[in-house]
């Protein structure tokens, strides 16, 4: 391997969120225990992104800075190469996070009293979105098949499409936390029932670049036609892929004028404009430079996801460790276990092991856990050992 996924970079005590609410909850850095919880990374940054910032931070002065033509060229460089979608530049609308976009979404092409459809179990601040603008959220389970892979109830999704209070459905695109890459055809299956029933599509691809071996990202944007885009926009970002959540960061592509009028208002009523000088910066140098580094980090997962796999089974045989065909999250069914969500966490802790635990994405999730795998392998080897200790005493 060319680049650095052994080394794991100290961050207690830096203000990392995940490092914070592990001592929060108990958990001492002293004991060399690392959290396996909110979706960030812990490996070094790629170098060329580093090097990219050490270089700006050099020369530069910090202004008000706008978006250069290399970072467009850039953004849209990268959705041509790996998603063989070319977007116009026009399209793009600059935020500092998914979530803010979604938030805006909801709150500039809804209405309070409407509803929003999610599919649980599914990254909670889709729940936040609806809830705390005043929405109502209408859900539509996702369902295990007998191969234990989650599936998409498309005749629960066009039973609730077509209450009339549903207008917005917020996608999750690969899935978080269940791990799923939608293929075309269930991408399609979606568009139709949305589009017969005027739902309009806010899909949130920024796992897009966490794509496992043999697994195939389908951006919405090739599953709808052109003339159907002004009923969906594409939320995406270098964060999770290239480790870039605290540079703050994300290109929100939104074809129809004007759902684009409407959007760009929304921010600007918050005052929001444009991004740190240093975000272009990473954002360019990750989408530009570090294909390499991703195709080594993407091999790291895989190995981390099927240590996982191989181990639980030796020791604990009647768990479910999910397929993971994208994202860095990888999504344990241990109901076999027979503890209620207390005592499922409180196991964990005992084996100094802080996790996500798996009810926070709805009721679906209960008797779960999401195990974050973007760590050195040695971690998760060292985890699944204290794991196996708790649960075979
Ligand atoms: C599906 C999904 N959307 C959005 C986010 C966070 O986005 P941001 O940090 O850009 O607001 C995450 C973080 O884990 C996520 O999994």
């Amino acid at each position: 391997m060319r680049h650095d996924f052994t080394t794991r970079p100290d961050r207690a005590g830096t203000g990392s969120s995940k490092w914070s609410s592990m001592v929060e909850a108990g958990g001492d850095p002293a004991k060399g225990i690392v959290p396996l919880s909110v979706a960030d990374m812990e490996f070094v940054e790629a170098p060329e992104i580093v090097e990219a910032l050490r270089s700006f931070a050099s020369d530069a002065v910090f202004g008000y800075t706008e978006p250069t033509d290399s970072y467009y060229d850039a953004c849209i460089s990268w959705q041509t190469r790996r998603h063989g979608w070319t977007p116009s530049r026009d399209w793009m609308v600059l935020s500092p996070g998914v979530v803010p976009a979604l938030f805006n979404a909801v709150k500039c092409l809804t209405e309070p009293g409407d509803a929003i459809i999610i599919q649980p179990p599914v990254y909670y601040p889709f729940r936040w979105a609806a809830e705390r603008t005043g929405r109502d959220v209408i859900e539509n389970p996702l369902i295990l098949d007998g191969d234990n892979r989650y599936l998409i109830d498309f005749d629960d999704l066009a039973e609730k499409a077509a209450d009339p209070q549903a207008r917005m459905l917020i996608l999750c695109s690969p899935h978080n936390p269940v791990g799923r890459v939608w293929d075309r055809e269930e991408l399609r299956r979606l568009v139709d029932i949305c589009l017969e029933n005027d739902v309009f599509i806010v899909s949130d691809e920024i796992h897009d670049g966490l794509i496992m071996p043999g697994y195939h990202h389908t951006t919405l944007m090739n599953v709808m036609t052109p003339d159907e885009w002004d009923r969906c926009m594409v939320c995406t970002a270098p964060s999770k892929t290239f480790n870039l959540a605290g540079c703050q960061c994300s290109n929100i592509f939104i074809p129809s004028g004007d759902v684009r009028e409407r959007f760009e208002h929304g921010f600007g009523m918050s005052a929001i404009e444009s991004l740190n000088c240093f975000s272009y910066v990473a954002c360019t140098a990750a989408y530009e430079s570090c294909d390499a580094w991703l195709d080594e980090l993407i091999d790291v997962i895989w190995t981390n996801h099927e240590l996982v796999a191989d181990r639980l089974s030796s020791f604990r045989p009647e768990a479910t460790v999910f397929d993971l065909e994208g994202t860095y999250l990888q999504w344990v069914d241990l109901r076999c276990l027979g503890l209620d969500a207390d005592r499922l966490e409180s196991l964990m802790h005992e084996a100094d092991l802080y996790l996500d635990e798996g009810h926070l994405f709805g009721r679906e999730g209960d008797g779960f856990e999401r195990i974050n795998l973007a760590c050195p392998t040695s971690v998760i080897e060292e985890s699944l050992d204290r794991l196996q200790h708790v649960l075979t005493i």
